[in-house]
């Protein structure tokens, strides 16, 4: 069928209009007494890259605000911008929970109909990646320690 029609509307009102795109500096941080952490991942598959920014609470782990920026496809900026939502208002350690799969998720219009095509699915794997890659910065350790969800692309 129509290669327009296998996304969702939430998919294609995000790749033109992101909601969270943009970025945060050490200033920002410091104004607001938060610590910034700023993490990329590339992806083999096609050679783009996310950046996401996160203003973390150290008090409490929380992430307080989050942005990215892409060099992806339209799915990986809807994917992208999604995942950054998601992981406002949520600790370090509940953001690592999130996987590509939530994200794709999130962005269906109807919850029986996948968001994007499944050959599209490795571009919001990248989200899930950066989280871990951010996560990994913010607790001084080594991201291939923390990848252990299930992926799927
Ligand atoms: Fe697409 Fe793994 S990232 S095949
Ligand atoms: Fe590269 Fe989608 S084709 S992120």
């Amino acid at each position: 069928g129509n290669v327009w029609e296998q996304y969702s509307n939430k998919v294609i009102d995000r790749m033109n209009n992101p909601k969270y795109l943009g970025e945060f500096t050490e200033e920002d941080a410091k104004k607001r007494g938060l610590k910034l952490v700023v993490a990329d991942f590339g992806s083999e598959a096609c050679g783009d890259a996310v950046r996401l920014y996160w203003l973390v609470d150290p008090k409490t782990d929380k992430i307080v605000d989050a942005r990215f920026k892409s060099f992806g496809c339209g799915t990986a900026i809807a994917s992208s911008d999604m995942m950054t939502e998601l992981t406002i208002g949520k600790t370090v350690d509940e953001a690592m929970k999130i996987t590509n799969l939530d994200v794709e998720k999130a962005l269906r219009d109807d919850p029986n109909t996948p968001a994007f095509p499944p050959q599209k699915m490795h571009c919001s794997v990248m989200a899930y990646d950066v989280i871990i890659e951010a996560a990994a910065k913010y607790k001084g350790k080594n991201a291939d320690e923390l990848r252990d969800n299930e992926i799927v692309c």
